[in-house]
Formats: C-alpha cells, structure tokens, sequence
C-alpha cells in the first residue's frame, strides 16, 4: 500500500474543504484533498447551484407567463423541455466542479480521489476505484458535510420518494409532488416545480413554514404568494406511510390529528440534514462528537484532538456554503500560526423563495432575547421604490431593527426581488458596528433596489421620503 505525507489534507472538496485547501496551498503547505464523490460538495453538484439553476429557470417561466404581457411583450404559450432544462442546469454544475477542479490543480493542491478513514490522529486510509492507499499529515481538515434526514416508511429510493438530489434531477415535471417537510429545501423546491407545472401539497410538521429560518413577517409574504400560486399547505402534518395504487403514490398523514391521504405521482422528503460523521471511525481516534453525530470544534474550529480541525455542515447549524467557506479560510490561517478566531457577528441567509427572503443579524425577538429590549423598527415597501415598480416585482420589504439608544444596527430582514443581492450591505454594517445613520447617510444610485436599504434606514429615524412615517413628528411653532 502507497503512503504519501502531506502538510495538510482535507477530507471533502465542498465548499468548506476546497476552501480550505487552496488557502492552505496559498499558505505554502504541501496540501491534498480527499472527496468520494464530486468536486464542490453538496453545493454545487446537488444543493445551492442545481437548485438556483432550477430558480431561475422557474422564475423566468413566471415572467413570461405574467409580465411580458402588460409591458407589450407578446410571445406565445411557453412549454417547458425538461431534459433541456435538466441539461443546462448539469452545465452550469459542471462548469462550476470544473472550475474547483482547475483551481486545486492551479494552486498545486493535490486531489485524491476515494474515500477517507482515520488509521490514527496522523494517518488516514483513502479507498478509491484502485485500490488503498495510506495518506499522513501533520495536519487533518474534516469538511465531510451532510446528507439528507429519512423518516420512518419513507427510505428514498430516488424514484418515488426522492430527496432534495431526485428532485433536483426529475426526468419529467411531476403531476403532482406531495413535500414532506416546509423548511428551506421543501419550499424552494416546492415552488419552482409549481411554477413549472406541478401541482403541489406541503405537509410541515410545524405550525407554520419556515419556522425559524427567517423573520415571522416575511415569511408571511412568502406563504402568501406560494399559496395564491396554488401550491396547498397543511401544517401540523406528520407523513406515516405511502403506498402505490396503480401509477399513482397514496401518502397517509396525521394532519392536526386526523389522518388523511394525498394521491400524488413524487413524494419529496425534506425534513432536515445530517452530518456525515459515522463512517470515518471518527469514535476510534478519539474525535469527539455530540448526540446528534456533529462535531465538537472550538472557536478555531480545532476538534479535541490538537491537529484535527473540522469545518462546515459536519459542525452543524447553521448549515450554509457560505459560512463552511469562510470557516475554511479561517482553519488553513489558524494552521499557519495565524491568530485568528471565528468571531462573525452575523451569518446573513437567504431562502430562494418568490420573493426572496434574506436576513443578516437578529429579529425582534433575538434582539429581546439578547437584552435588547428598547429597538427602532423602520419598514419600507418594494412597492414605493421606482425600480422594483419598473421590474412588477413589488412584493415585499426591507425591515432595520436598531438600538434605539445607539442606534446600532441589529437586524435587517428583507422579503423582496434580489433580497439575496442586498443583503451583504445589512451584514457589511452589522460587523462594522454601523448605525443606521451610516446607511441612510450613504447615497444610494437612483433607481435602483438599494435605495429600500437607505429608505428603510431612514424609516427607522421616522424620517423615509417615500412612504408615510408613523407617527409624523412636526417641529412645534415657536410660540
Ligand atoms: P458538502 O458540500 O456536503 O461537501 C462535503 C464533501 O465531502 C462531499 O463532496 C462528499 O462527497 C465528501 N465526503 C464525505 N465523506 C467523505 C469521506 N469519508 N471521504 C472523502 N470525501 C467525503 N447553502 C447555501 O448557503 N445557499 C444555498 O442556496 C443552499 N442551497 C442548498 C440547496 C440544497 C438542495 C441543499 C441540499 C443544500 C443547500 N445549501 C445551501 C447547503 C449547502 O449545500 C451546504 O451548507 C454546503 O454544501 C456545506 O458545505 P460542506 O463543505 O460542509 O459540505
Ligand atoms: P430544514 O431544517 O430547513 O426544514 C425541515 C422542515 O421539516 C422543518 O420545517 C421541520 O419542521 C419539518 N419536519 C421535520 N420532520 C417532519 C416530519 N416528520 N413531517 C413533516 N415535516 C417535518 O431542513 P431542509 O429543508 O431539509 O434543509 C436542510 C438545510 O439545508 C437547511 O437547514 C439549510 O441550512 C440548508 N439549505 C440552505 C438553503 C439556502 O441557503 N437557501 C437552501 C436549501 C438548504
């Protein structure tokens, strides 16, 4: 059996692990990555990438169908190709794994291609398609991520029950998809198919959608148009069973406590992801993981064991490629004897919902919740903004949550077009510690989506232009 040693090796070429590595490669390290399956993760082979492809496409369908006509654009009845559809969005996935691909190889990262297994702290076996081989190091990154969470008479088979991965790669738009599970996966996936075609059913456990994924307020907006678009939402709806009667899918749920069935032709389950911790003998070298499988790291994301670091989803919530990314600059400096600590003030997310949702910092209630108890709270509409007007996309707004002693920042919540472009601006100031003066005191180019930020800014002042303050202050007269 082959032994090579590195500097550094990182388990996972998602975008924790392939962060990591090319960090790590700048630093000077002999670095090398480990992945078993696709370069860039879950992200851009079967998670963020495939399913804002699958968006867009969904979306520009819905343009088509219900703007062009009042701006005096006449096209005919559109048709969706699905294998079309399916190709493109391959293309888009595979240009972005090739393009990790080539940025390892530029940065001289080597790639090992199989799958990994602690020997001991400093060794690894890797078992590829030819055979195994034993990888050492001084230093280990576990960026393994996660997988989807099966409940009891629903193992996906990929067919009829599919997980977010089936799904994203349907060969045809189902009849009718019956969604178990209302959180950020059941949602976007839900409402793309709809605008495609699909008659949908959401069965949540919950009470409600989106349970705390985002602000109350702009979930709302959300639920509002995903069930005037026809989708069906059932809340406090347990899945039990499914079974085929004919071509057709019957799932049986408990819903408010009344069982009842759904006909369906797909049953997608997202019900919430777990890590992939429990075949890496982490338990034989002694990495510590908590109850639910995750691991314990510190605030240098350094596990129990002193040279084995862990990163992303396989660390738990918040799940996002985004923060996993981030986390793997982080370890690959911490590695080269930098100082640094994860110390972010905010983790913006955003749900790719119509519209969508984003948010940086906290709610009202996080904002109590953590001893603020005295907040300013502005609001400002799409609809008074002249670009959204300009775009039809007016749902929706902008909400600046405030100390209202210092009037620091603490939140802002955003339901609206491009909420997911806007938000870096909220989480830009959270981290300076920026007041709201600093944003509404800033000039924002006219027209554009931005000036909501300014606006909803200046709203919590009391002083927005374009929408009515409440309550209106007039300086008194002098007497
Ligand atoms: P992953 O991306 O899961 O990568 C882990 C890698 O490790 C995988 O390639 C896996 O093959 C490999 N691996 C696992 N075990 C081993 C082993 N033993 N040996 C070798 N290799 C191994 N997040 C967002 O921020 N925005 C979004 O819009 C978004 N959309 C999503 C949509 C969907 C449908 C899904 C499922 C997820 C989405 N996410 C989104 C979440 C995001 O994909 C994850 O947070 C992110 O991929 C986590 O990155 P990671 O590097 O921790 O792990
Ligand atoms: P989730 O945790 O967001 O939602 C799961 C939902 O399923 C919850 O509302 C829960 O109440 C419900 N549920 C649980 N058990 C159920 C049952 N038996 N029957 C019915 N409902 C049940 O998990 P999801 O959607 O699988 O996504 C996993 C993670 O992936 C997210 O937490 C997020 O971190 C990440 N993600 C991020 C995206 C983004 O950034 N835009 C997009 C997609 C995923």
């Amino acid at each position: 059996m082959a032994t090579n040693k590195y500097d550094v090796v990182v388990i996972g070429a998602g975008p924790g692990g392939y962060v990591a590595a090319i960090r790590a490669a700048q630093l000077g390290f002999n670095t090398a990555v480990v992945e078993r399956e696709f370069l860039g993760g879950v992200c851009l082979n079967v998670g963020c990438i495939p399913s804002k492809a699958m968006i867009s496409a969904g979306h520009f369908l819905h343009r088509i169908q219900h703007d062009a006509d009042p701006m005096g654009i006449e096209v005919g009845a559109p048709k969706v190709n699905m294998s079309k559809l399916k190709n493109w969005k391959q293309s888009v996935c595979d240009k972005m794994s090739g393009g990790v691909g080539q940025l390892l190889k530029g940065n001289k990262v080597t790639i090992l291609n199989g799958e990994a297994r602690f020997k001991t702290v400093n060794e690894l076996v890797v078992r590829g398609k030819d055979g195994e081989q034993t990888v050492q190091a001084d230093h280990f990154v576990i960026a393994t991520g996660s997988r989807p969470i099966e409940i009891p008479g629903f193992t996906p088979d990929e067919n009829d029950v599919v997980t977010s991965t089936g799904a994203l790669d349907f060969e045809e738009v189902p009849k009718h998809l019956v969604t178990i599970g209302g959180g950020y996966i059941g949602i976007e996936i839900s409402s793309y198919l709809r605008k495609l075609g699909a008659e949908v059913t959401v069965l949540e456990a919950g009470k409600g959608l989106l349970v705390g994924a985002a602000d109350p307020d702009c979930v709302k907006v959300v639920e509002r148009k995903l069930k005037k678009s026809g989708v069906t939402v059932h809340t406090e709806a347990f899945a039990q069973s499914w079974k085929k009667q004919g071509k057709d899918i019957v799932v049986t749920a408990k819903v408010a406590g009344k069982e009842q069935t759904f006909k369906c032709d797909k049953v997608l389950l997202t019900v919430g992801r777990k890590p992939n911790s429990d075949e890496m003998n982490l338990s034989g070298v002694g990495i510590k993981i908590d109850e639910r499988g995750f691991i314990k790291t510190n605030a240098q994301r350094k596990t129990n064991i002193p040279n084995i670091y862990a990163i992303g989803d396989i660390c738990g919530q918040p799940m996002l490629a985004h923060k996993a990314s981030h986390e793997g600059v982080l370890v690959a400096e911490v590695i080269a004897g930098q100082n640094r600590v994860y110390d972010a003030r905010t983790v913006p997310a955003v749900i790719f919902t119509d519209p969508e949702i984003a948010s940086a910092g906290w709610t009202e209630a996080e904002c109590k919740a953590n001893g603020y108890h005295d907040l300013k709270v502005g609001k400002f509409p799409f609809g008074a903004n002249g670009r959204a007007v300009a775009l039809r996309e007016t749902d929706g707004f902008v909400k600046m949550i405030a100390d209202a002693k210092t009037h620091r920042v603490l939140g802002v919540h955003i339901v609206g077009p491009e909420a997911s472009n806007l938000i870096s601006e909220a989480a830009l100031a959270i981290e300076m510690g920026a007041c709201v003066e600093d944003i509404a005191l800033t000039i924002h180019p006219h027209p554009t989506l931005g000036e909501t930020m300014m606006e909803a800014a200046e709203a919590t002042l009391g002083h927005a232009i374009h929408t009515i303050n409440k309550p209106i202050s007039r300086p008194q007269a002098n007497a």
